[in-house]
């Protein structure tokens, strides 16, 4: 296929808005709080940063710019680029397919919550053990989950994508008006000190590798989606300004939702007289069981909660659907079936391990595999396992196979490129150099070798 036939987005703001809006997600406003929460605030929320003005940066260039190049989504992409690299494509398609089934899950819990505020309830599911309950039912959470992924497969059917995108970027303004609130509630400042401040003593290989892989979460990278978007830019949109632009958009809202989620934490400990460090650890409930306790305060929270939940639900589902359609367009890709048949495929796959991931809460919290329940080891092999994996060849075939060069002409067809330097010495020497490094921790640490 070659460019010219493939539609494409009408200049740089349509881009930055299409592929903002795969990347801005329940990654942004749910995943990045808890992460953030739990690996020491200011120096998680510093070492992101610094990896993603560098990692981030490389990498993000390097696969919008082979997607341009070759005009073609990942598994064609690598393919041409390079015979031997054929099975890269593969592998960072088995990404989405892994992820889709429990970001639908907890889309599902963020309706869940959203309809209790539409009912009045907002009360009940701001008790501090609510969450907890919820989760862990065999079966309301996997109506919700059904609810989420039904919702998604129609978005896609009906193709109503561009309505709901406009929707989730009208509505981002509430996460600062939420913050402000947030932020003047008694205890907050020390949310605010604990996000802002870096302690370096809580500085450990598990936080940078925490933070690396939220960033290939959160960025929609290391899994060929980013590559498929390359594919249907033009070639005189300026690829180095939009990388940045999107970067910029997708930390800022995670960066915001920081700001709401820590410090509530630190309220909710002076308003339940627990230690702050009892709902640090959370993990994926943090958000579900702190902001509740905002709104429970807040005037007019049950309208602003059912707006907040509103707001997660449409940015969740702008994500979702772009997963869906990946996963979609790579079985109708590899296995020449029509896409209706390939979209009944994707919603059954999702159906048994979206069903598995809730149940690991619940009746199924028996079965462990490397010691995580089925939601967490989901988690934990797209993000920690398959994507460094993926990005770690990405690194070699840019870096020493096809050669830097090959991405910088790409970019210079457009502009010039400002940051070239930091893009060669961040795809040959650092991401690789880190990715090693931090693939062997996390899986001696994930398979309970070693303990850090
Ligand atoms: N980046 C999305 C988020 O922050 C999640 C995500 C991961 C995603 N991979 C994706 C979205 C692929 C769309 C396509 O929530």
């Amino acid at each position: 296929m070659s460019t010219k036939q493939r539609s494409s987005f009408t200049g740089k703001l349509g881009f930055v808005l299409a592929a903002a809006g795969s990347a801005v997600g329940l990654g942004n406003i749910w995943r990045f709080p808890y992460l953030a929460a739990e690996y020491g605030g200011g120096i998680f929320l510093l070492v992101y940063l610094v990896l993603a003005v560098t990692f981030g940066f490389s990498l993000m260039i390097a696969e919008i710019a082979i997607g341009r190049k070759t005009g073609l989504s990942a598994i064609g992409a690598y393919e041409k680029l390079s015979k031997k690299f054929t099975w890269l494509g593969w592998l960072s398609s088995i990404v989405p397919i892994i992820i889709l089934p429990y970001y639908c899950v907890v889309g599902g819990w963020v309706i869940k919550y959203f309809s209790a505020y539409v009912t009045g309830a907002g009360g009940v599911v701001a008790d501090k053990d609510y969450f907890g309950g919820f989760i862990g039912q065999t079966f309301e959470p996997v109506v919700w989950f059904a609810v989420f992924l039904g919702l998604t497969a129609l978005v896609v059917f009906l193709g109503v994508e561009k309505g709901i995108e406009k929707v989730s970027k009208i509505m981002m303004p509430l996460l600062v008006i939420i913050a402000v609130y947030g932020l003047t509630l008694p205890g907050a400042m020390d949310g605010v000190k604990y996000y802002l401040l870096p302690d370096f003593s809580s500085f450990s290989m598990t936080t940078v590798f925490a933070a690396m892989g939220q960033l290939f979460y959160s960025m929609s990278l290391a899994m060929g989606i980013m590559i498929t978007y390359g594919s249907y830019m033009k070639k005189d949109v300026d690829l180095e300004s939009s990388v940045r632009h999107i970067e910029i958009f997708d930390t800022g809202i995670a960066f915001i939702a920081g700001l709401i989620v820590i410090p509530a934490v630190y309220s909710t400990a002076v308003a339940t007289g627990n230690p702050a460090e009892e709902y640090l650890t959370k993990g994926a409930g943090l958000m579900f069981t702190t902001i509740p306790q905002i709104f429970s305060v807040m005037p007019g929270g049950n309208v602003i909660g059912m707006l907040f939940f509103l707001l997660v639900i449409f940015a969740a589902l702008t994500s979702s659907i772009s997963l869906m359609e990946a996963v979609v367009s790579i079985i109708h890709d590899k296995f020449k079936l029509s896409r209706h048949i390939s979209c009944v495929i994707t919603i059954v796959i999702s159906v048994v391990l979206g069903v598995l991931s809730s149940l690991g809460f619940g009746i199924l919290d028996g079965i462990k595999i490397f010691g995580k329940n089925m939601f967490d080891f989901f988690d934990f092999a797209s993000n920690s396992v398959l994507m460094p994996i993926a990005a770690l060849f990405t690194c070699i075939l840019v870096g020493y196979v096809i050669k830097p060069k090959t991405v910088i002409e790409e970019v210079e067809i457009s502009s010039k490129f400002k940051g070239k330097k930091l893009f060669i010495v961040g795809i040959k020497y650092i991401a690789p150099v880190f990715i090693v490094a931090i693939l062997v921790f996390s899986i001696l640490e994930g398979t309970g070798v070693i303990n850090i």
